[in-house]
């Protein structure tokens, strides 16, 4: 039912934890299963830093958090804004159709994250990271 990787994923989760001092917090939950998903994100030179994930949720909701940490860092914010579904179980090698809700809960979780860093930042409550150059 499931290909290695979302068990990898799903065993071995990457950047499982909490930014205490996140530029971006986004939670999101799907009201038929239950489950939820919050997402942290550092945010430097516009692109995101650091990415963290709290997930509360089936395997394939942990696998895909997962996935997702993977495939924003690094991305500039409207890069990771994009990041589709589709793309998230592709990376998967694939998810079981009941299981494509999924994978929506992480890249929500992740756009909710950007779209609070955005908002601080309009509201003159953290200012952009920038490298020195
Ligand atoms: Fe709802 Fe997986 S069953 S997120």
């Amino acid at each position: 039912m499931y290909t290695d990787i979302v068990l990898d994923h799903f065993m071995h989760p990457r950047n499982v934890g909490e930014i205490p001092d996140a530029d971006g917090v986004g939670s999101v939950g799907n009201p038929v299963c239950g489950d939820m998903m919050t997402f942290y994100i550092k945010v430097q030179d516009g692109r995101i830093a650091d990415v963290k994930f709290k997930t509360f949720g089936c395997g394939a909701a942990i696998a895909v958090s997962s996935i997702v940490t993977e495939m924003a860092i690094g991305k500039t914010l409207e890069e990771a804004r994009n990041i589709t579904k589709a793309q998230v179980a592709a990376q998967l090698g694939g998810l079981p159709p009941q299981k494509m809700h999924c994978s929506n809960l992480g890249t929500e979780a992740l756009s909710e994250a950007i779209a609070n860093y955005e908002a601080r930042v309009a509201a003159g409550e953290i200012s952009p990271q920038q490298s020195d150059a």
